[in-house]
């Protein structure tokens, strides 16, 4: 029998996983099919309830409903714990709902793919909203040489620091603290790009040979890669690795088999900038 996936959030209508885990499937020959599904504020629990009730084997969960997803789950994977958000929920056999967070691995092997190296490097991480909180136990797990988080809100890059610093060195930094720092590898964690605004960065804060990952994607570079690579950036990626990297490790939870990201990535790419240049 067909097994029965799907992606819920609101809104859904540009989502591209059902896309991603259509390549995925096709790509390693798993009987199954993936929708997405529009759900409306307040009824994420009613929704997965009635999808897992009807034999659903799995979720993907996007904004706004990664907490709510969390606190559905019957049990949770430790890195979605310390996440605080679920996007990946998964039917187990004796019919609880096991949570999980690959936000944060699917940075991770996007890294990889690109030939980044973590272990031992200065890393840090612009934002401290939800997003930021789903990649630091990854990230962490890389053992960077210590990882500084700035924020607009300090407040915030400090409470996320102190719910980590048991995973090595974190701290929260103001941003007139960068002068004078360098780092090998800056991540964009802020929703300020979409907006086309980008935190005040000092000129020098790049180190010889740094890497600069946004989290967010899109056709053309964003705001912070522009600044990236006109402040020396030896690598620049944005997050559409991140988002098909996600994809891949939810994949991998559901079936046990781990898709090729790499031709998706490209396809996916290809395709934005098609639509860009019509
Ligand atoms: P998400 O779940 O995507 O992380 P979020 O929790 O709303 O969304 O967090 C958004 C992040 O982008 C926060 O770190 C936010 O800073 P504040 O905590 O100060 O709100 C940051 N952000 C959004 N717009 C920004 C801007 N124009 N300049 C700098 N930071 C911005």
């Amino acid at each position: 029998m067909t097994d029965l996936y799907a992606v819920f959030g609101n809104p859904i209508n540009h989502s591209k996983s059902p896309h991603i885990h259509r390549h995925f499937a096709e790509q390693t020959g798993q009987d199954m099919t993936y929708t997405k599904q529009l759900v409306v504020d307040g009824e994420f629990a009613a929704a997965a309830t009635e999808f897992f009730a009807k034999g659903g084997k799995g979720l993907n969960i996007t904004v706004p409903f990664k907490l709510d997803a969390y606190r559905f789950a019957d049990h949770l994977t430790p890195r979605a714990r310390r996440a605080g958000a679920v996007n990946t929920l998964a039917a187990q056999t004796d019919g609880s709902i096991l949570g999980d967070n690959t936000d944060g691995i699917g940075m991770i092997h996007d890294m990889h793919n690109l030939g980044w190296e973590l272990h031992n490097k200065r890393v840090l991480i612009l934002g401290a909203g939800g997003a930021v909180r789903g990649i630091l136990q990854p990230l962490l797990e890389q053992e960077p040489e210590s990882l500084a988080i700035v924020n607009r809100t300090h407040d915030k890059a400090e409470q996320l620091a102190n719910s980590f610093h048991d995973l090595g060195d974190v701290r929260a930094l103001k941003l007139e603290e960068l002068a004078g720092q360098q780092y090998d590898l800056v991540i964009n964690g802020t929703s300020a790009s979409l907006h086309g605004e980008l935190p005040p960065l000092p000129d020098d804060l790049l180190a010889p040979g740094a890497c600069c990952y946004d989290m967010m994607y899109g056709a053309e570079p964003t705001i912070f890669l522009q600044w990236a690579q006109d402040h020396g950036a030896t690598g620049v990626a944005d997050g559409l690795g991140m988002l098909v990297g996600q994809a891949a490790e939810a994949f991998y939870l559901w079936r046990q088999i781990r898709p090729e990201v790499v031709p998706v990535i490209t396809a996916m790419r290809r395709q934005m900038s098609d639509k860009n240049h019509k």
